[in-house]
Order: structure tokens, then C-alpha cells, then sequence
């Protein structure tokens, strides 16, 4: 029998644990044995001191075995692929990736998350398509991956509850951002959920939890070893999330600009990260295609209406309405103008997410319940030249008070100068 007190002092003292006793700790923690106190002093410990590759990969294991698994592979009969990202503000990565890739033709089954403080989740903007089911059965997940070649749902309680339970009294304790915990979280449920292939979305800057490339590359590695040790194949690309991705912030609005994208018409920033994402899942896939060969089949895939058409067939299979007409919109829309010329110099990730959930489009408390239509489009990104007059961002929102407040966040947090900063691209480096 484990001390919770004797390993909390351990750790804080910079001790290394044993794989048993980490193992002993969380599932006693699911169990109920570990109350939120000591788990909680743990993970703050955990936090300042670090675990060692060997401790998160029993941590990893522990969460693992926390729940059920899924063989995906062999329930499909294929290879299966999946992606996930560290969390961004604008990203809905997922959304415009998976139809794409089932496109293609290679299964995608993907269970993703919700959003909390300025980052938004898959699950949340899926929502805003009236009639979406996102809590299908595991029986019903996979029926629907074989037969339509997609389906995104909500992860099962059975699936890593220790990350459940974690998470959360991470995020209530300021000890979400730390590697292995990060590693351990994402892997966790990565493995668990049985995806054969695996490409990580590492978000490197202002808006994301790993503010420089070095501990983003930590990350990566962590994230690798564990899924080496598992017996994944796992890339991670490092991303700039140093300004919001693409243009849409807010849940209905990230939607239409899925489906734009998936039509060749969305922003160039975000269109770049959906196709190289594309790329590392379809040459990781069965199909046996060569890095250029799988991006050309990716472009392919938008440019004959394949990739639309295959949004259209998934959403309306999870009983959703795919008409973008039907999306919900808000009642007050105002245009944020900038009194000055030159260019943009950066746009505050964290600002504008804040502005957008102030707004309503996101979660202040797990309670708190979204408004789908409310948002912000940042119409003029980095680098971008802007006249007197002209309007930056669009604000979406519920009235006129809450447009005022949040113009006035998101014009501040744009930074302009007389010259253009360096370009820099979207995919800052990968990792294999
Ligand atoms: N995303 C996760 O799933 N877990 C984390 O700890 C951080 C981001």
C-alpha cells in the first residue's frame, strides 16, 4: 500500500518514483482512495520537478489502464490514423482534415474534446450543426468509420477516466502546461483509442501552452518515446500559434470555415496546416504513398468536390444538418476599424480567444454553457498591409455591449509597424 503523503513529500524533493507506486497512485486517485487534495499537490509537485522518461511512461501506462481500450485496426480491418492537437485558438484543424483524409479513402475515427479557457474543442464547434449527435456508442463509432469512412465523436467515459479526473484538477490548479503531464494526457488517449498511426500538432507561441520551440520539441520527444514504446508510428509537426489560425475564432464560425477550405477557399495559413496534416496522415496510412504523392492526393481530394462532399455525407450520417445555412449566426456583427497605415505586426493568440469567449463562445467554468454563434474573424493577419479606415476583424456577437467590449480587445491585441515582420511559415519544423 501506497503513502500519497510519502510520495507527494518524494517528489517535491526531487526523488524519483517507482513505475508501482506512480501506478498505485492513479488509479487509487480513480478509485476514489486519493482525494483532489493530494492528488493535487502531486501534480504540483510533479510540476516543479519534473518526471523522468521512465515515470511518465508508467504515469502513461497507468492512465492507460486507468479504462478500456480499443483496437481500432483490427474492429476496421484496415490501418487506422489519427491526429491531435496541443490546443489553439482558431483551430479547427479536425474538422476539415478528417474529411480529406476519408476522401482519400483511408478510415478516419477520430473521439476529440471539448475546449477550455481560450482554446476551443473539436466537440464544441461540431456542435453548432443542428441535429449533430457526438455521444454515438463504440458499436455505432465504428459502424459508421466502416461504412461512411468517418465519424468524430465525443470520447467515452470508459477511455482514460484518469485523464478525465486529471485534467481537470489540472486546469483548476495551474498545472496544466507541463511536458510530461502534457505527454502523458495526449498519449494516453491516443493509445487507448487504438489509432495504429498518430500525427501530434505540437502549437509553439503566445497562444499555446508551450510558448518556445524548445519545450515544444520536449514535448514532441516525449510524445514520441511514448508512442515508440506502444508501438505507434508518431509524427509530430511543431506549429505557429503566435496569432490566431486562420481567420475564424468562435464555434459556427470555424465551421463555415472548415467547409471553406474543404472547398479551396479557405485562408492560406490555415489551408497550408490542413493539407501538411493531410499529407503525414496519408503517408503514414495503407495506401503506401509517398510524402508528394499523398499532398497531391490531399489537393486532389479538394479540388474535385471529393472532400466536401465526403463533410456533407459524415455530418449528415451523425444525424447533423451539413446546410451551412443552418448554422447558427448572431445578431450583431461590427467591423473593428484601424485608425493608422502599415502592417500587421502580430496578433495576440491568447486576446483574441479571450475576446471570443468572452463573448460567449467558450467555457469560463466546465458548467458554463456555449453560444455557438458568437465569435471574431480576423480579416487582416500578420504581415498583412492596412489603411486608414480599414476593417481588421469582424466581431459576431449576442449585442451591441458585448460587440463594443470585445472590438476593443481584439483591436488591442493587433500590434502594427512600418515594415512587415520576417514570414515565417505555418509548419515550423517536424518531427519523426
Ligand atoms: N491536450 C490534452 O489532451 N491534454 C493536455 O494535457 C493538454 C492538451
Amino acid at each position: 500500500m501506497i503513502h500519497p503523503a510519502e510520495l507527494i513529500q518524494r517528489k517535491r524533493d526531487g526523488e524519483e518514483l517507482a513505475a508501482e507506486e506512480l501506478s498505485e497512485l492513479v488509479l487509487g486517485y480513480v478509485a476514489g482512495d486519493v482525494p483532489d487534495y493530494q492528488m493535487a499537490a502531486f501534480l504540483m509537485a510533479v510540476y516543479f520537478r519534473g518526471l523522468s522518461p521512465a515515470e511518465t511512461f508508467a504515469l502513461n501506462e497507468a492512465m492507460i489502464r486507468s479504462g478500456e481500450t480499443v483496437d481500432l485496426g483490427s474492429a476496421i480491418g484496415r490501418k487506422v490514423v489519427d491526429k491531435h492537437s496541443t490546443g489553439g485558438v482558431g483551430d479547427k484543424t479536425t474538422l476539415a482534415v478528417g474529411p480529406i483524409v476519408a476522401a482519400c479513402g483511408v478510415p478516419f475515427g477520430k473521439m476529440s474534446g471539448r475546449g477550455l479557457g481560450h482554446t476551443g474543442g473539436t466537440l464544441d464547434k461540431l456542435e453548432s450543426i443542428p441535429g449533430i449527435r457526438i455521444e454515438l456508442g463504440l458499436d455505432e463509432f465504428l459502424a459508421q468509420v466502416r461504412d461512411v469512412g468517418i465519424a468524430i465523436i465525443g470520447q467515452t467515459a470508459d477511455l482514460v477516466p484518469a485523464d478525465k479526473l486529471l485534467y481537470g484538477l489540472r486546469d483548476v490548479t495551474a498545472t496544466v502546461d507541463n511536458v510530461s503531464l502534457i505527454a502523458s494526457s495526449i498519449m494516453s488517449k491516443k493509445i487507448a483509442g487504438g489509432a495504429d498511426a498518430i500525427v501530434l500538432d505540437v502549437k509553439v507561441g503566445d497562444g499555446a501552452f508551450m510558448k518556445t520551440r524548445e519545450d515544444a520539441r520536449a514535448l514532441a520527444e516525449a510524445m514520441l518515446e511514448l508512442g515508440r514504446r506502444a508501438g505507434r508510428e508518431v509524427v509530430c509537426v511543431l506549429t505557429d500559434m503566435d496569432q490566431p489560425l486562420g481567420s475564424a475564432v468562435g464555434n459556427a464560425l470555424e465551421v463555415r470555415e472548415a467547409v471553406d477550405t474543404l472547398r479551396g477557399e479557405g485562408p492560406p495559413d490555415f489551408t497550408e496546416l490542413v493539407l501538411a496534416s493531410c499529407t503525414h496522415l496519408l503517408a503514414l496510412s495503407d495506401l503506401g504513398l509517398e510524402e508528394h504523392a499523398a499532398r497531391e492526393r490531399a489537393e486532389q481530394a479538394v479540388a474535385d468536390g471529393s472532400a466536401v462532399a465526403t463533410y456533407r455525407r459524415w455530418i449528415a450520417a451523425q444525424g447533423g444538418d451539413p446546410d451551412e445555412a443552418v448554422l447558427p449566426t448572431a445578431p450583431v456583427t461590427r467591423q473593428v476599424v484601424v485608425e493608422r497605415e502599415g502592417f500587421v505586426h502580430a496578433i495576440g493568440a491568447v486576446e483574441v480567444g479571450l475576446a471570443a469567449l468572452h463573448l460567449g463562445a467558450g467555457r469560463r467554468t466546465k458548467e458554463d454553457s456555449i453560444d455557438h454563434a458568437v465569435g471574431v474573424r480576423c480579416l487582416a493577419k500578420r504581415g498583412d498591409r492596412v489603411v486608414t479606415g480599414q476593417a481588421v476583424a469582424e466581431i459576431h456577437a449576442r449585442d451591441e455591449e458585448a460587440a463594443e467590449r470585445a472590438a476593443a480587445d481584439v483591436l488591442a491585441a493587433y500590434t502594427f509597424a512600418e515594415q512587415p515582420p520576417p514570414e515565417r511559415s505555418i509548419v515550423l519544423e517536424t518531427i519523426s
